[in-house]
């Protein structure tokens, strides 16, 4: 089976469905776009709304593909599935909303159509409960960034099931036709992007609030401090909508482990946004988010909203000394004696230190970390590069990190914060080339949560620990400072 596509089907029109579809007529595939029948407007209505926002947008290359593009309705057109030769559900994140979907297709689909999902969340593994073989042969997830046109990650996921042909074609597929870099992910939830990036939206949101950051401060944070896009951690959640975070971050943390650090940065339990959702504070879709534009034409104004009072005001131009003294230098941005200094070590710790826990157990390997986020959320350095970047502005110097190349570096996360050990000789545990892995620690008890990196030739992984080891000195300072003990992570 080669990359050709005479015929795909794109089930559920909102901003992802329509987006894909978009993208897949760039590639020349002629599309069907199928979504629920509305109460009001024509029966295919939601998905020729989607289409024409798709040309306002900017989804097509070309005016011209919208023409490859035919709306319909899953009641009218179902029939389209038939002979389809790819078919993507991008309805709402509901399990039971997919499942029973899934069982629609299975009934009339042809043999060999690629199924997939475009879900953010959930894993394979609970989308093909109860499905059969033959559905789980052909399914996979090929999870689009929004917008899908514009970027560059596909985290795709197969099953056990999954034949090894459909999982080569839809790579194929992926990468060669429609231009994306694919990233084989582990079934688990979230993949890795979102798995890191919602966490760290979480921490980067609640730590502003925690160190009294106005919306303006902390989205320059991020972007001037970290290299994430302009938008920042307020601007972002505008863009996406804060509307998702009832729906994703609810979802996510449901099937989460209970141990998982996202527990503690749960934003869906957040009154100040709760509030937000009640007035209908979605973002850029609805009357504003934490930035609103008021007025048209001369009489333009942006607003920003306040993070204490609730209430809007004037947008104002961010002037941070932390920023302004570090210029590009991580370590001193973080060491800055400010709340925006503080602010930036904090979510660099917990982003560093919640990577390094959950790579083993998402990703092959650090650099499909750092690529995911990098492709996926448009970010300059992944994680383990800010890591890097950090070591870097440590003075460290790249022989020094040859000469510790020998060594294991493992970093203990333990529950009352950070603690690193560089143990001489465990190269009887490294296992042929694998440069990142989890095993037990009986050792270190009482430590309750364990992550640690270790490499023996990946200079990536070593500057995972190393950063741990650094943040650990950091950490000693800040706490001996203030003069009081060890504080959770949390
Ligand atoms: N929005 C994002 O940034 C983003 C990014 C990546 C992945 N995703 C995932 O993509 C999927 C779609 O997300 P979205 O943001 O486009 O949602 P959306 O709410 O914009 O659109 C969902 C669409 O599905 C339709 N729908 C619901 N039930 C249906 C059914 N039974 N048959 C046909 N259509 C149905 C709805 O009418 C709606 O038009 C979700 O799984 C989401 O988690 C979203």
């Amino acid at each position: 089976m080669g990359t050709s596509i005479k015929k795909a089907v794109v089930i559920g029109a909102g901003s992802m469905g329509s987006g894909i579809a978009a993208h897949l007529a760039n590639a020349g595939m002629n599309v069907v776009l199928m979504d629920i029948v509305p109460k009001e407007g024509g029966r295919s209505s939601v998905a020729e709304n989607a289409i024409q926002r798709q040309l306002a947008t900017g989804g097509f290359m070309l005016p011209a593909y919208a023409s490859l593009v035919r709306a319909a309705n899953i009641e009218d057109d179902f029939a389209d599935v038939a002979d389809a030769d790819w078919i993507v559900e991008a309805v709402i994140e509901d399990m039971a909303v997919k499942s029973n979907l899934y069982k629609s297709i299975e009934a009339v689909r042809k043999d060999d159509s690629i199924v997939s999902s475009n879900t953010s969340t959930i894993p394979l593994s609970h989308l093909t409960e109860g499905l059969g073989k033959r559905f789980a042969g052909d399914f996979l997830i090929t999870h689009f960034f929004n917008p899908p046109r514009y970027m560059r990650l596909l985290e795709l996921v197969s099953g056990p099931e999954t034949h090894r042909s459909t999982v080569m074609r839809t790579r194929r597929i992926c990468d060669e036709v429609l231009g994306k870099t694919v990233i084989d992910c582990r079934d688990k939830p979230g993949f890795i992007a979102n798995r890191i990036g919602n966490y760290w939206m979480s921490v980067a949101t609640l730590e502003a609030i925690k160190h009294g950051l106005t919306v303006e401060e902390a989205d320059a944070v991020m972007s001037r401090g970290f290299g994430v896009p302009k938008t920042g951690i307020f601007g972002l959640f505008d863009l996406v909508g804060i509307n998702l975070v009832p729906l994703v971050w609810r979802s996510l943390l449901d099937i989460l482990p209970k141990d998982d650090d996202h527990h503690h940065f749960d934003l869906t339990k957040n009154s100040f946004i709760g509030t937000m959702l009640e007035k209908g504070l979605i973002g850029r879709k609805g009357k504003g988010g934490f930035y609103r534009q008021t007025g048209k034409g001369k009489d333009r104004i942006r607003e920003t909203i306040d993070l204490n009072s609730g209430e809007y005001r004037l947008e104002q131009s961010p002037t941070l000394d932390a920023l302004d003294t570090a210029g590009k230098n991580l370590r001193k941005l973080c060491e800055h004696d400010s709340a925006a200094g503080r602010y930036t070590w904090s979510v660099l710790k917990h982003l560093v230190c919640y990577s390094s826990e959950v790579a083993p157990s998402v990703a092959d390997d650090v650099i499909s970390v750092d690529t995911a986020m990098q492709r996926g959320y448009n970010w300059s350095e992944g994680p383990f590069q800010l890591a890097d970047r950090y070591l870097r502005d440590h003075g460290i110097r790249p022989h020094q990190r040859l000469e510790i190349n020998g060594l294991m570096s493992i970093a203990v996360m333990v529950d009352h914060g950070l603690g690193v050990s560089l143990l001489p000789d465990w190269s009887a545990l490294w296992s042929g080339g694998l440069s990142i892995a989890r095993v037990p620690l009986p050792r270190h008890a009482p430590v309750r949560r364990i992550g640690f990196i270790w490499g023996v030739q990946r200079p990536h992984a070593h500057l995972a620990g190393l950063f741990l080891q650094h943040a650990e000195a950091v950490f000693r300072k800040q706490a001996g400072k203030s003069n009081s003990k060890r504080k959770p992570r949390k």
